[in-house]
């Protein structure tokens, strides 16, 4: 039997969604990615913010006329907005006959032998339960790099998240686990992990009683095949000296960090239920350029926050002025049902939230191009990520970009490379957030 899988999300679903196609693999489904031939569809679902929702819903939409007239036998719908609306889904959406909550995922086949006999599934209780993920992944993302999730669910409950009301409290996986999957990823050709979680700083807190990101980390560093470790989602009050000490002795992990900050203001961060403020964000960004030689940060933001002042908009622009993060994108405040910010007053309008969105990230634009260009001559390790069509150029990454995220440096070359490929490039020129470049044979 042929399985089409949408996946939609994040890359922590994106993770739930490669345990499923290996335990799909496993039990001898194949995989096509022609909806009008697939047996079973699976959607597994977003459900964060309103776009994300929506987007959800047109693609279960979609998905389920090919129930009615392709040869789908089967439409199984997973992820966050299955655990979030899984009523609904089931009583507005007859063509669905399964539905799978983010604790559950593990639970496909499970799933698709009842539903293969004519049966409903739903499974969506059991929210502190954590899925097994002791399976070989089928990756979606080439081969090359993967991403490791780390623990599952939030424990923070910012004032404007769902997160933890559909992915539950915080649970890491034992440390064994993970080390397993990494290794059979590695061994696999993957050359690069990203490591994520809704909070990647405060692994093993839950299971082991103290933060065990450093100690995992080394224990990662040692698997042989391995050229780089990426951390994302790190805390900025998480963040400690014991962290930053690996991050700096350890060749295989990139100078490179995501610290969500979402304002700039202390009242907005206090009104977030963040546990930081203004001069300790200053201070975090501070020590870790000072300590990490050529670190890149990255962060993101939320505009239009119930209750944000223009004056308050202005201090996010000075700060990001200031800091001058070399990675940053820009959301818009999405009031989420079930959150206490979506009953805070003062909602603000959502061309006002688009303006200052659209603001601050052109103030980025001039910052990320000013420090692209102070790149031009530099030499960097790039992970080759694949060819352009009908060019002798290809696309790769720096240790300074994750992927889909951030930049791309492109690289004119009439060597035939592959992906996953490392090369030595030398940068000689800067679009608006990516570089161009040229191999550099003095040191490939
Ligand atoms: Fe990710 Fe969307 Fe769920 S961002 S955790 S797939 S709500």
């Amino acid at each position: 039997m042929k399985v089409l899988f949408v996946s939609l999300g994040c890359d922590k679903n994106l993770v739930d969604t490669e345990v499923m196609m290996g335990l799909l693999a496993k039990s001898g489904y194949e995989f096509t990615d022609d909806e009008a031939n697939a047996d079973i569809i699976v959607v597994n679902t977003c459900s964060f913010i309103h776009d994300a929702k929506q987007e959800s819903v047109n693609t279960i939409l979609e998905m389920a006329e090919y129930k009615k007239e392709g040869s789908c036998k089967a439409l199984i719908v997973t992820g966050c907005l299955a655990q979030r609306y899984q009523q609904e889904i089931f009583d507005e959406i007859k063509e669905v006959d399964a539905i799978l909550g983010t604790s559950s995922f593990d639970k496909i086949i499970e799933a698709l032998d009842e539903v293969l006999k004519g049966k409903e599934f739903k499974k969506c209780d059991e929210l502190l339960r954590l899925p097994s993920i002791d399976v070989k992944r089928t990756l979606t993302t080439g081969g090359h790099f993967a991403y490791l999730k780390i623990a599952e669910g939030c424990d923070k409950h910012c004032t404007y998240c769902i997160i933890p009301k559909i992915r539950g409290d915080f649970r890491s996986y034992p440390m064994e686990v993970i080390l397993n999957q990494a290794k059979d990823l590695v061994a696999n050709g993957v050359k690069e992990l990203i490591l994520v979680a809704q909070e990647t700083t405060v692994y093993g807190t839950d299971i082991y009683g103290k933060k065990m990101l450093p100690t995992l980390l080394k224990e990662l560093c040692a698997i042989n095949g391995l050229v780089w470790i990426r951390l994302l989602y790190c805390y900025p009050e998480e963040i400690t000296d014991e962290l930053i000490k690996v991050m700096k002795n350890e060749p295989k992990i990139c100078k490179y960090i995501d610290i969500p900050i979402q304002h700039a203001s202390d009242a907005i961060l206090k009104k977030m239920g963040r546990r930081t403020n203004k001069q300790h964000l200053i201070d975090v960004v501070g020590k870790l350029r000072n300590e990490i030689e050529g670190i890149a940060i990255r962060t993101t933001l939320i505009t239009g926050f119930p209750g944000e002042t223009q004056t308050q908009h202005e201090e996010v622009m000075e700060f990001v002025d200031t800091m001058e993060f070399d990675r940053l994108g820009v959301f818009t405040y999405s009031p989420e049902e079930g959150t206490p910010a979506a009953e805070f007053d003062n909602q603000i309008d959502e061309e006002v939230k688009l303006d200052r969105q659209a603001e601050i990230m052109e103030l980025q634009q001039e910052i990320a191009f000013e420090k692209a260009e102070a790149l031009v001559g530099k030499t960097f390790m790039v992970m080759i990520e694949g060819k352009l069509a009908d060019e002798n150029a290809y696309v790769g990454r720096t240790y300074m970009d994750a992927p889909n995220v951030d930049g791309y440096i492109f690289i004119n070359t009439d060597e035939e490379l592959v992906t996953g490929d490392f090369v030595y490039a030398k940068v000689t020129g800067a679009l608006e957030y990516d570089l161009i470049g040229e191999i550099d044979y003095e040191f490939t």
